[in-house]
């Protein structure tokens, strides 16, 4: 079959690879219908995530047809079409238990590396480095699922592909990020970074009640985008202060809640964004937390700091003072994605949103590679890549 395969930094190929096969009889096989390429896939094709080798399968979020499950998988059969979240649990264990998906104990086969990186092990993440588990990715024609009864969800025929596909990742993930602020009528929540994960977590936000959003960015396509969502206001951080846009536009107080959605490869032009930068380019550093610091900063007391955008290592000048100065709550994480799968299934039923708005760019899988790098340097209005194998 053919898959996008990483072989390097800024090198992604399609290649002929081996059909996958039920390795396990929880496994199903998915024919892929649909795939998309990600912000944290950047990390990858930058090189700034671990433990990836050459030939290894990209993408995690991707839906499709069943066609083959192994002998104790109950749920789902062939011929069903399903979206599938992108961290894979075991839906038994503790954390499963708890609905803490993306902190599964059993789904990660190389548990030990990320037991020695963080502490304690992470879940595995589909076509996401040795390091999540090894597993390969869905930007190909075929997919083996673990636990399919577990991630796999069914999805009616009345929605196209566009439609649901964004359940796997983006859309839960913005609905999280906005979910942890705890969001009270006639906030003010304060937006980095205008992606797709930014634009679900506009979306997200403005759904679950917050009076007005405003939203940091410097691609004028993407701040476009994010001011025609409703009660928001746009800030360029090439052209404003944004500590000082967010100080006055707040009457002084400081948003709510702040959410860093752009994550470890922040860009910047103050001063400690080059230093960042250059730690960063020297492996001083592995995390660039230039997003993170304004979010702190720029935060009201008691507020919250919520972080959807990755981050995977350490990070220098983290103003710990601030955030224990106004008490600031701070939370962040893999989306649980099976979490929010039927709840956020039910807004696109009821048409409370059509997540396709966020789509620029449908293209062949055979395109991934152009794909990656017009997603990465933001060209030609690019917001969102689907791949179709
Ligand atoms: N927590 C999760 O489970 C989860 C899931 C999906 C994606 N993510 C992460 O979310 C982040 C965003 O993903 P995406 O797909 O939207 O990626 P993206 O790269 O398309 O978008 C990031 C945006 O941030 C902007 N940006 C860069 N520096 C900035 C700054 N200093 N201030 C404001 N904006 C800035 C960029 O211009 C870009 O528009 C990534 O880190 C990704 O890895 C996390
Ligand atoms: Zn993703
Ligand atoms: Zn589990």
């Amino acid at each position: 079959m053919k898959a996008v395969c990483w072989f390097g930094t800024h090198d992604v190929r399609v290649a002929n690879v081996p059909d996958p096969t039920i390795l396990n009889p929880k496994d199903a096989i998915i024919k892929v219908t649909l795939t998309a390429i990600c912000g944290s896939d950047l990390h990858l094709y930058d090189g700034v995530i671990p433990t990836m080798e050459a030939g290894d399968i990209l993408g995690h979020e991707f839906m499709g047809e069943v066609v083959e499950v192994g002998r104790e998988v109950k749920k789902i059969r062939k011929g069903d079409r399903v979206v599938v979240p992108f961290p894979i649990a075991c839906g038994n264990c503790f954390f499963c238990d708890r609905e803490l998906y993306a902190a599964c104990d059993n789904s990660n086969p190389n548990a030990w590396m990320s037991e020695r990186a963080y502490g304690r092990p992470v879940s595995g993440i589909f076509g996401y480095s040795h390091l999540m588990g090894g597993y390969a990715g869905g930007q190909a024609e075929y997919v083996r699922v673990p636990f399919a009864d577990v991630g796999p969800l069914k999805v009616p025929d009345s929605l196209t592909d566009e439609q649901v596909l964004f359940l796997t990742d983006i859309f839960p993930t913005g609905y999280m990020a906005a979910e942890n602020c705890d969001i009270q009528p006639g906030d003010t929540i304060a937006v980095w970074g205008a992606g797709p994960v930014g634009q679900f977590t506009i979306k997200s936000a403005l759904m679950l009640g917050a009076e007005r959003v405003i939203v940091i960015d410097h691609v004028p396509d993407r701040l476009r985008v994010a001011q025609g969502q409703g009660e928001t206001t746009v800030l360029n951080y090439e052209d404003d202060d944004v500590l000082e846009a967010l100080h006055e536009l707040t009457g002084g107080r400081g948003p709510d809640a702040c959410i860093d959605a752009v994550g470890l490869e922040a860009h910047g032009t103050g001063l400690d964004a080059i230093y960042d930068r250059a730690k960063h380019s020297l492996k001083l550093q592995t995390d660039r937390p230039t997003v993170l610091r304004q979010a702190i900063q720029a935060c009201r007391k008691g507020g919250t700091v919520s972080i959807p955008g990755v981050y995977g290592g350490f990070v220098d000048k983290f103003p710990i003072g601030a955030a224990f100065g106004k008490g600031l709550t701070l939370k962040m994480g893999q989306t649980h994605v099976h979490r929010y799968l039927r709840k956020l299934l039910a807004h696109i039923e009821a048409g409370d949103i059509d997540p396709t708005f966020i789509i620029t760019h449908r293209l062949p899988l055979a395109s991934a590679a152009n794909a990656y790098s017009m997603f990465k340097e933001k060209q030609y209005n690019c917001i969102k890549v689907v791949l179709q194998p």
